[in-house]
């Protein structure tokens, strides 16, 4: 079954959102769930993005992905109109939303795309939401608007201060972290890096911080590895554990070392597809 682009619009420095047609993931998916895409079923790689949003009444979900290689450029590439051949999902384990009480969420850069629907959700059980927002500048900082409308307090910084105080988030989180009383949970969700120096950062305070994983997955259903994960000194499969963890118990050095395993052969795909040599995954 393929599915429709219904609308598409760019949202960002390199950063697009659109509308899909998915009617049976539209009406399924919890927040924290996402999909595993392939544009063309018959030559293109299987990505995995996170559900951003859905509307079970349009049978429509909502997809944010930053172009960072080959298939997050072919993606950008489709129009309105156009037909992604297969998305998978919902997959991974919904996130446990429940009555914290104060809850401090998280974003940096692309992830605010997967941290909005949990933001709102955690806004809908009737917790208090302090959302902190951080990107490189500010044409990186997206969904700002949106965590707006649903927090309680909204903190924006980016590194070079061209919007909001210039700062890591980590720097916000720890003054958060430092009030009395100190938040009842923390969501994480950014780069790999950012999301180890905030669990850093929460973990003097004892808050229970939650990450988002996004390893290297092929089949998302436990059965390849390339998601493989350590978490309290075990094993697990981010694709069907998670992708949500207690972010006190990754092994984060080990992930990025992991995240990092194809990186030459990636960087090359991405220059062929550039350069139009290679016509894997090209239509026409
Ligand atoms: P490449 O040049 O092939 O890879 C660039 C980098 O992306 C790699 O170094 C690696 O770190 C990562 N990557 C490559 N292949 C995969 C793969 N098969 N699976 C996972 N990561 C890969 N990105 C978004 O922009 N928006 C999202 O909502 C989003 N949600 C995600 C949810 C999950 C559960 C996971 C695991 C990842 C998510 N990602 C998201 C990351 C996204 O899947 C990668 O950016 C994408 O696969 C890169 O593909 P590429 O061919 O364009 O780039
Ligand atoms: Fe294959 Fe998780 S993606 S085991
Ligand atoms: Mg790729």
């Amino acid at each position: 079954m393929s599915h429709r682009i219904v609308r598409k619009r760019q949202i960002g420095e390199d950063v697009f959102w659109a509308e899909v047609e998915a009617p049976l993931i539209a009406a399924a998916r919890r927040p924290g769930q996402f999909i595993i895409l392939s544009i063309d079923s018959d030559y293109s790689e299987r990505i995995p993005l996170t559900i951003a949003g859905a509307d079970a009444g349009k049978g429509t979900i909502e997809l944010i992905w930053q172009r960072v290689g080959k298939t997050t450029a072919e993606l950008a590439a489709l129009n309105e109109g156009d037909e992604i051949d297969n998305i998978a999902g919902p997959l991974g384990t919904p996130t446990h939303i429940d009555r914290f009480g104060v809850v401090v969420c998280v974003g940096g850069g692309i992830g605010n795309a997967p941290l909005l629907p949990i933001a709102m959700a955690l806004k809908q059980m009737g917790n208090r939401v302090i959302s902190i927002l951080g990107a490189r500048d500010k044409s990186r900082m997206i969904l700002e608007d949106r965590f707006a409308e649903i927090s309680d307090e909204l903190i924006v910084c980016t590194d070079d201060g061209s919007h909001g105080r210039k700062a890591l988030v980590t720097e916000p989180l720890k003054e958060v972290c430092s009030r009395d009383p100190t938040p009842d949970h923390a969501f994480v969700i950014g780069p790999t890096p950012m999301m180890k120096f905030c669990c850093e950062a929460t973990r003097p305070f004892g808050v229970p911080t939650q990450v988002s994983l996004n390893t290297i997955m092929i089949d998302g259903t436990g059965m390849c590895g390339g998601c493989r994960v350590e978490v309290g000194g075990k094993a697990k499969f981010v694709c069907v554990d998670g992708p949500e963890f207690d972010g006190h118990q990754v092994n984060f050095d080990l992930m990025i070392k992991r995240l990092g395993a194809y990186k030459k052969l990636e960087q090359q795909a991405y220059e062929d597809y550039k350069q139009h040599k290679c016509r894997i995954g090209l239509h026409g």
